[in-house]
């Protein structure tokens, strides 16, 4: 019984420690806030949307399932990634939904047609330059509550607490 209990405290501390060493904030967005997310960025089926700290996958699934793209959640923390793998197979989406256990700052965000996020300020900060870097042309980032130094914002959802942004075909990753 003591063995399990420290067990459990471990898993629950390796979960909490991870997501505040590498990007903060550890709380999932509201459903209502997710699909209003994946409609401000205007996701299109066929599209690839990459959540940045997947979370328990609500993002990544909403955008398969309602949505019809594919979908790519990047998570540091092991039970968080072990949680969606989970997930995606109960909702027989592994087809369309990919899960990548990984510090996002070193995932290639070239492919994505959508990047969204929901992390700290910090983490916000740090992640402007490289999706300046890597977007294609006419991809869509959306993070809520943050907003991304020395990107002026496409759209902002107030009501969601949204900044939409959408990379430039001139910018630094257009490879045209
Ligand atoms: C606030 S939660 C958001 C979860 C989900 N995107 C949502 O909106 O419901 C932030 C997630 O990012 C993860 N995370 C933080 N920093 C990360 C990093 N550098 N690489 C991958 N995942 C990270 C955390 O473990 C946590 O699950």
């Amino acid at each position: 019984m003591k063995t399990v209990a420290v067990a459990a405290l471990v898993i629950v501390a390796v979960s909490s420690v991870f997501p505040a060493l590498y990007g903060g904030v550890s709380s999932p967005t509201s459903m209502r806030r997710a699909r209003a997310l994946l409609r401000a960025a205007g996701v299109q089926p066929g599209e690839t949307v990459v959540d940045l700290g997947a979370g328990d996958g609500r993002i990544i699934l909403t955008a398969a399932k309602e949505f019809g793209a594919r979908a790519v959640g990047v998570e540091i923390d092991p039970l968080r990634f072990a949680l969606c793998r989970v997930r995606i197979a109960l909702h027989r989406l592994a087809h369309r939904v990919e899960m990548q256990w990984a510090n996002f700052f070193d995932v290639d965000l070239t492919d994505a047609d959508v990047v969204t996020f929901f992390l700290s300020q910090a983490a916000a900060d740090k992640l402007a330059p490289k999706l300046k870097a890597e977007l294609k042309p006419g991809a869509r980032v959306v993070s809520h509550q943050r907003p991304l130094p020395g990107w002026t914002p496409w759209r902002v959802d107030r009501e969601h607490d949204l900044y939409v942004y959408r990379q430039a075909a001139n910018s630094a990753g257009d490879k045209n």
